[in-house]
């Protein structure tokens, strides 16, 4: 056959699979139909999972989607986070654990379906909720809403999605099935138009899959859009949950995108633990009712580097993001996974199959070796902006690490040193020595100053932990934003001249370091040679060191605390090598001895009070609770659903107290998930500046019954008074300080979730508002 006929047919043979390709890359077809998803026009139940690409090193991609697989899900659905793909304006990344697009396609290789939830905002425990940290450059911008100057950066942000991510969808061949618009916004504001704004910037990104909305059960109209199919957020409940759903949703496919099946930790709170009875009873409800659902999260993993968020006020989230998922944050198959594995294979749809799970990966465990080459941050500066007063971190162009302010102090009587809030942690030094610390944990920003006969270089070394990643608290500037004064003898003087020192704490600075000899006690770099044969996984015990964060080989594994419940860290086989591998750990207030070591079991929950240097300490105060002065009195009923009361006449006050005179159960405890304070138009009163002025009871060592749970906007955890060690009787009294006297005119409290056998709901109660209900003690 001649060479111009072969090459004639072999083109139009080219051309024949590329049409049909082309012309047939959908092979699947996803909607959502009158009372059922329906995939390939055959009722679809979602059997989801949540694991984010991030927080899982890119080697085991493959490895936790098998387990997932093999835990009987057929979808995953996965966060993306703005800051890990636009680290900085018009800059996009998406290698290593931010290439997105692979994990979907690995997703696919293992025949999951992906369900997409790209932000702009991701919540997540995440960094600033996902949020790049440049937009807070800009002075007064407001996240989350339609200032132009968010929603310009945030639709770009969204096309660039588009690209890398919508040939990915089931419309192209691919396995996305739907995409998330925002994330539970109804907690946030009521803004429909936002959301339309947004939505047009994913339809104008070229996805044209089904978008949805995710809220929970309280906040399902806030913001809500016939055009944004809606979707339920629960902890447990599910009849509550879908109840809620049907309000708004009369016909259609019931999901929850969020069941937990644990929670996240934050430093110094016990560690999260779920129930996995109730777990597996309201996963077997949902699957009964042909719900679909989405377990939060299946595998929680690791946030490396700065990944990890706080929660609101200010409580920094752990690194370990283990959340007791079914999946361990090793990738083990835990008595959860097996328990869900069985349960899932009893509700397998028509021609689905659950396949084994993969093999565990080894793990290993080396040293104790000692860390002897020492790098102090002082010996390490790098050259300084000057300034007249420090501003925040942002300010400088930086977005993450610690910033170091320094000034001259002059000679002089004892005085107290006050700075504005310290966006997070911040240490004082004269002359190198420590002379106290700033924690904005309990708004503590002023340290004493001793007599001094000469001038003395002030040092304020500030760490920036994880930005608030939910809330108004999300606009997180961190460092310092003003005048620091020298209070003494009645007056204040303003300290001025600083030189301010950008410590961002990334692989350049790492490269650029002087090592010396050790250094005890002063914030420092300290590295340490580990030699492996066989690298494998393995937990670095930090039980030795205090606070800060470890890179291995180069890998930053994220930030550590020795106050727990977290005492380990994750480090990835893949990520270390036969022969000599490097580990660097930054320790910000110098370690008790030097020594890491690799174990093969990770400490997660073992807290450590003792080390915390400011425990929330709670203020004494003396109460004025005078009955007659209570603004309302009254009843909740039984049950775990929001109750909305409007004071008979407004009240103003800086102080609003919550008193309980006894519980449903009849017990001694109280417990609240969430209270919101409204104004006497019944809008929510910003938490700004909020923190508990007095409590007479919490459970800190049993549970994290901590105080502040009441106002962090998550119902799944809760304030619990003691039942550990003592059980103190009602009444008990909770005051909230607004910081500043504001007119309240009324409250929302939402009872703790959970079953009917759950605790500490509160009967009858009364309420104080008043700008005199307490006063510290001298
Ligand atoms: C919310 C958010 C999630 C996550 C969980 C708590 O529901 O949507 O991103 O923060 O809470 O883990």
């Amino acid at each position: 056959m001649k060479l111009k006929s072969l090459l004639l047919l072999s083109a139009l043979w080219q051309l024949a699979l590329s049409s049909t390709l082309a012309a047939d890359p959908a092979k699947h077809t996803f909607a959502i139909g009158p009372d059922d998803f329906l995939l390939d026009g055959q009722r679809f139940q979602i059997r989801c999972g949540e694991i984010h690409a991030p927080r899982v090193p890119a080697e085991y991609w493959r490895h936790r989607l098998q387990m997932a697989k093999a835990m009987g899900l057929n979808t995953v659905c996965a966060y993306l986070f703005w800051n890990m793909h636009e680290p900085l304006p018009g800059q996009f990344n998406w290698s290593a654990e931010a290439d997105a697009a692979q994990f979907c396609r690995i997703a696919q290789e293992e025949g999951l379906w992906v369900i997409l939830r790209p932000g702009p905002y991701s919540c997540a425990e995440w960094e600033m909720g996902g949020f790049p940290w440049w937009l807070l450059k800009q002075e007064g911008i407001q996240l989350r809403s339609r200032d132009a100057r968010f929603m310009d950066a945030a639709k770009r942000y969204l096309r660039e999605v588009g690209r890398v991510l919508g040939p990915l969808q089931i419309t192209r061949g691919g396995p996305i099935l739907m995409v998330q618009v925002e994330n539970e916004y109804g907690f946030y504001a009521k803004d429909a138009e936002y959301m339309g704004d947004l939505r047009q910037g994913l339809l104008d990104a070229g996805f044209d899959v089904p978008l949805f909305a995710c809220n929970p059960p309280q906040h399902l109209r806030d913001g809500y859009r016939q055009d944004l199919f809606p979707v339920v957020n629960f902890g447990t409940d599910p009849q509550s949950g879908f109840k809620a759903l049907r309000e708004i949703l009369p016909k259609g496919p019931l999901m929850c995108g969020e069941f937990y099946p644990g929670w996240f930790d934050t430093w110094g709170a016990p560690h999260h633990t779920g129930n996995t009875e109730r777990y597996l009873t309201d996963l077997e409800y949902m699957l009964k009712a042909g719900a679909s659902f989405s377990i939060y999260m299946a595998h929680g993993g690791t946030t490396f580097g700065f990944g990890t968020g706080a929660d609101r006020p200010f409580k920094p989230d752990t690194s370990s993001y283990d959340y007791d998922a079914p999946i361990s944050e090793a990738g083990w198959a835990t008595e959860k996974f097996f328990k869900t594995r069985e349960l899932f294979a009893r509700y397998l749809l028509p021609g689905e199959t659950i396949p084994e799970p993969a093999a565990k990966n080894p793990v290993m465990s080396f040293g104790p070796v000692e860390a002897t080459a020492c790098a102090p941050i002082w010996a390490n500066l790098p050259a300084a902006a000057k300034d007249t007063q420090p501003r925040n971190m942002e300010h400088y162009n930086q977005g993450y690490g610690c910033i170091l302010y320094r000034t001259t102090l002059p000679a002089g009587p004892e005085a107290t040193l006050e700075s504005p809030a310290v966006h997070d942690i911040g240490q004082v030094f004269l002359d190198g020595k420590r002379l106290g610390i700033m924690d904005r944990r309990n708004n503590k920003f002023s340290v004493q100053i001793p007599r001094r006969e000469k001038a003395g270089t002030l040092d304020l070394l500030v760490e920036a932990m994880g930005r608030v990643n939910f809330g108004q608290e999300v606009h997180d500037r961190k460092g310092v934003n003003g005048p620091v004064k020298l209070q003494s003898a009645g007056t204040a003087s303003e300290l001025k001249d600083w030189e301010v020192f950008a410590l961002p704490m990334d692989s350049a600075m790492l490269k650029g370091l002087r090592y010396g000899s050790p250094k005890a006690g002063e914030p420092a770099f300290w590295r340490a040679t580990v030699k492996i044969e066989e690298p494998r996984d393995t937990f670095l015990d930090v039980r030795n060191w205090s606070k800060g964060m470890v890179w291995v080989n180069g890998h930053n594994l994220g930030r550590y605390w020795n106050i727990g419940p977290q005492q380990t860290m994750y480090v990835p086989g893949p990520w270390l090598k036969s022969g000599d591998n490097e580990i660097v750990v930054l320790d910000l207030f110098g370690p008790q001895k030097p020594l890491l070591a690799g174990l093969a079991e990770p400490i997660l929950n073992q807290l450590r009070p003792d080390q915390d240097f400011a425990r929330v300490q709670r203020p004494e105060v003396t109460l004025q609770l005078d009955p007659v002065n209570a603004v309302m009195e009254g009843s909740f009923p039984a049950g775990t659903a929001m109750q909305e009361l409007k004071l008979t006449t407004p009240a103003k006050g800086r102080y609003f107290c919550l008193e309980t005179r006894n519980a449903q159960d009849g017990k001694a405890y109280a417990a609240v998930a969430e209270l919101e304070l409204l104004d006497p138009n019944a809008k929510p009163l910003s938490h700004e500046g909020w923190k508990i002025g007095y409590v007479d009871s919490e459970e800190r060592e049993r549970e994290d019954g901590t105080a502040e749970n009441i106002f962090d906007g998550q119902t799944a955890n809760y304030w619990h008074t003691q039942w550990g060690s003592a059980s103190p009787a009602h009444p008990h009294r909770l005051i909230i300080d607004l910081g500043k006297s504001q007119t309240i005119g009324g409250f929302r409290y939402v009872p703790r979730q959970g079953g009917a056998e759950v605790g500490g709901r509160i009967k009858d109660y009364r309420i104080f508002v008043g700008d005199k209900l307490m006063t510290p003690k001298p």
